[in-house]
């Protein structure tokens, strides 16, 4: 197992690096943009492909790094499905599971610093975002921060694990790096109360200054992904066009989204599954979207557009003809009252 827990200065924020082999894919939990080159050096100097980034929420204080990473890597951004930010390739649902090789982490929705707040578990230890802090918890006075949601997320979600449970947070100010559930529900002042009410009041005297970025951090965490314009960078065929001639469209739809979010959300008849983590293989010549691609066109499509602009990309630089992808994804799809299969 990788383990790392890195460290920006200005912000105080701890992102993670995760991967369970050297020479394996890596997951990297809240990026910060200013150190997005030490990140890459660290990826290949561990010979780690980093394949998915993961923000806990939209930050306040820091620019994220998520949106460089994918430029650099192509990887799979990755937020909570209540996420204000528009663009994000793959959003989780609370309890979903989100993985890379050999590493498996459960999101838990624990709202209340921010509404799109998460948090994932992973065996022994819980990356806590800014919902539970060594000996602190996180504001709940802007980004529809809620005390009371904070108050559940802790005491009925994040208290609830095993008390050895290892908690890494987003942030420290003091230098602290790790805790313990058990130490936090023993130690941590602001737990120590018997209600709601009781911690609502204590969170909403705070009185805290903005962070000095927040003006410039939020607007830009927001539109970290490639928004429909960018994803015309590609050949693209627009979702009206396909309506417009379906049930007989005259092209191949390819999901290129995991199954769990095809189990969850449904697919578009008709359409083949060639998942983004491993679609170079695909494309090989042997594969699926190689046969296909020899006879007709193929046209991809993800969550949001994001991970099909990529792949596009990808396929054409293996040789593959006539590729393109269906801008704004199957969520356009969605509210374009297209047709939807769901899977048992
Ligand atoms: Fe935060």
């Amino acid at each position: 197992m990788i383990f790392r827990q890195l460290f920006d200065k200005t912000s105080s924020t701890y992102p993670y690096l995760l991967a369970s082999r050297k020479g394996g894919e890596a997951l990297l939990i809240d990026p910060v943009f200013d150190h997005v080159n030490r990140y890459l050096k660290l990826l290949e100097e561990l010979d780690l492909k980093l394949v998915k980034v993961v923000d806990t929420h939209i930050h306040a204080d820091h620019v994220s790094g998520m949106g460089a990473l994918r430029d650099a890597t192509r990887c799979v951004t990755v937020m909570g499905e209540e996420s204000p930010a528009e663009y994000i390739s793959m959003q989780v649902g609370d309890n979903d599971k989100l993985t890379v090789e050999g590493v498996t982490l459960t999101a838990l929705h624990t709202p209340g610093h921010t509404i799109e707040s998460y948090s994932f578990l992973m065996d022994d230890r819980v990356f806590t975002g800014d919902t539970l802090l060594i000996r602190g918890t996180g504001r709940t006075d802007f980004q529809n921060g809620d005390p009371y949601d904070q108050y559940h997320s802790l005491f009925d979600r994040l208290l609830k694990l095993p008390d050895q449970t290892l908690v890494y947070p987003a942030h420290d100010y003091k230098g602290d790096t790790v805790s313990t559930i058990y130490e936090e529900k023993a130690f941590n002042p602001r737990l120590q109360v018997s209600s709601a009410e009781e911690y609502a009041d204590i969170m909403n005297g705070l009185d805290l200054p903005n962070p000095a970025m927040m003006d410039v951090a939020v607007p830009e965490n927001l539109k970290l992904g490639l928004r429909l314009d960018a994803q015309h960078r590609v050949p693209a065929v627009e979702i009206d066009e396909i309506l417009a001639a379906w049930p007989d469209f005259d092209g191949q739809l390819v999901d290129i989204r995991e199954e769990e979010e095809r189990r969850r959300h449904g697919v578009i008849p008709g359409s083949i599954h060639a998942p983004y983590g491993h679609f170079d293989q695909y494309c090989g010549r042997d594969g699926v979207l190689a046969n296909v691609a020899r006879t007709g066109r193929l046209v991809l499509y993800c969550a949001v557009g994001e991970r099909s602009t990529l792949a596009v990309e990808i396929a054409n630089e293996l040789g593959l003809k006539g590729v393109s992808h269906m801008p704004g994804g199957f969520r356009s799809w969605e509210k374009a009252k297209g047709a939807i299969e769901k899977l048992d």
